[in-house]
């Protein structure tokens, strides 16, 4: 399985976006935090900042969605052009219904779970979506360190995934670095989301290949 790369713009310089989406162009896709200050402790971008960036960026948006009331707000960042959405299952009332409409609006469907929230619950119902985000830090904010105890809900996951014969991605999200995406990738994860590490690199775009070339040598 190809290991995509989705750096997250968090890390970015929030006065420059469209530079900096353009600085991760050899990435498969742009990472977008939107956070609410309810559902983590902290706020990014709303709506109207989501809607230019789709309009501008030279790649897909796949918006992480960290707030409250997903089921009222979700819709609107796949009918503003995003390539996927990924709500969190600890804030969807009906995830199920959520994830169908995203689907009709034309996104991917993403389920995100905290490091605390167990993936088994969504396990018969990996028909419904088309991705499941697993944190590998507590959602809020970039720069902290990859939670090992993750690894296992990867392995869970992937194993079911692979016994039902769909073609379901699993993406890891938070400290995900040269020095942990191995084991992400060796657990069963194909998406790797990376803030800090490639933005805080000198070379970005060297950056996204040798993190794509780690994961993919441990994708399978
Ligand atoms: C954290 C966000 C992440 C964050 C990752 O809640 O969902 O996408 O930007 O940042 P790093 O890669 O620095 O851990
Ligand atoms: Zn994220």
């Amino acid at each position: 399985m190809a290991a995509l790369i989705s750096p997250s713009i968090l890390s970015a310089d929030f006065a420059n976006l469209e530079r900096d989406l353009h600085a991760i162009k050899s990435a498969d896709y742009a990472h977008v935090d939107v956070m609410d200050n309810h559902f983590v402790p902290n706020l990014t971008l709303g709506l109207p900042v989501f809607d230019r960036l789709a309009a501008i960026s030279p790649l897909p948006l796949d918006a992480h969605l960290m707030i409250d009331d997903p089921d009222r707000w979700a819709p609107a960042f796949a009918e503003a052009g995003a390539a996927s959405v990924t709500f969190h299952a600890e804030a969807a009332q009906a995830p199920v219904r959520l994830a169908r409409e995203l689907r009709r609006l034309g996104a991917r469907a993403g389920v995100a779970l905290r490091p605390a929230t167990p993936v088994e619950p969504f396990l018969d119902l990996l028909a419904e979506v088309d991705m499941i985000l697993v944190m590998t830090v507590e959602p809020g904010f970039g720069g902290q360190t990859f939670i090992d105890g993750t690894l296992a809900k990867i392995r869970r996951a992937r194993q079911a995934i692979s016994d039902s014969g769909l073609d379901v991605w699993i993406q890891v999200d938070g400290g995900v670095s040269r020095s942990t995406i191995e084991r992400a990738a060796d657990a069963g994860a194909n998406v790797f989301v990376a803030g800090s590490a490639v933005f805080g690199a000198e070379d970005i775009p060297a950056e996204i290949e040798a993190l794509r070339d780690l994961a993919s040598a441990h994708t399978h």
